[in-house]
């Protein structure tokens, strides 16, 4: 159960660190960090592994239905510090440019993001146990009708956020590719 904000805590305070290296770097070089060189490359590579542990972990673990691998609520948490804190690094590496593909996969990023805040504002609607997994409601219980429209809205929320995320990482692969291959191999 998502109890508390422990994992957006986690993400400003991380957030804060990479913008005070940002700004660090920006005053010692005098320029915006460029995307292709050095430290805007590195932003770039270090949010992209973050978003595709966002995208993998958090369902593996949902997926194995045993607690061995830890709560799924802590994963869930863990999903939401790295959905926060990847697509940030990745925005600091674009170097404030948003042409072509790669300015849309941005724009995906940022709405994939949104949607999460929105996914977790329904997901703590339903009753939970500890770990998250689903409680049953009982008959009759007054809150019934509304716990059974937050479950209608978390399913449907699934059908939007998940082939979105899907869109995502299909266009970012090939700005990666088409990037990597234009603007790092034929320098
Ligand atoms: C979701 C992840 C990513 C997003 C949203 C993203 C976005 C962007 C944006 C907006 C730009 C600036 C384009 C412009 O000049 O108008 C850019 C440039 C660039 N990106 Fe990414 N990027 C991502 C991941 C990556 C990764 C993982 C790599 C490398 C493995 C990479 C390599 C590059 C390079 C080399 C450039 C510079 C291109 C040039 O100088 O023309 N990007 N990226
Ligand atoms: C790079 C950014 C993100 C990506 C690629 C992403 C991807 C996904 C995927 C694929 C799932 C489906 C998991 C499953 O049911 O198997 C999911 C679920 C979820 N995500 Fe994200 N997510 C991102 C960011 C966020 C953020 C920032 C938040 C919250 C602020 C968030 C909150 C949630 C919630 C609440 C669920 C539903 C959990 C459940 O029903 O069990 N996500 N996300």
């Amino acid at each position: 159960m998502l109890r508390d904000n422990k994992e957006l805590w986690w993400a400003i305070i991380a957030s804060i660190l990479i913008t005070a290296f940002y700004a660090l770097i920006m005053s010692v070089t005098g320029k915006i960090p460029a995307a292709g060189e050095l430290f805007g490359h590195s932003l770039g590579i270090l949010g992209f592994v973050l978003m595709i542990l966002t995208e993998t972990l958090y369902s593996l673990r949902k997926r194995s239905r045993s607690t061995r691998w830890g709560r799924m609520s802590d994963w869930l948490q863990f999903h939401i510090f790295t959905g926060l804190v990847g697509p940030y690094m990745v925005f600091l590496h674009t170097s404030w440019k948003f042409n072509g593909l790669a300015g849309a996969v941005t724009l995906m990023t940022f709405v994939v993001v949104l949607s999460g805040f929105i996914g977790r504002y329904i997901y703590t609607r339903i009753p939970r146990t500890a770990d998250g997994i689903e409680m049953d409601t009982p008959m009759g219980d007054a809150q019934a009708a509304a716990i059974a429209n937050a479950r209608r809205l978390m399913a449907l929320w699934h059908t939007v956020h998940i082939p979105l995320g899907m869109a995502l990482f299909t266009a970012a692969f090939v700005h990666i590719g088409g990037a990597l291959y234009y603007a790092t191999f034929l320098k």
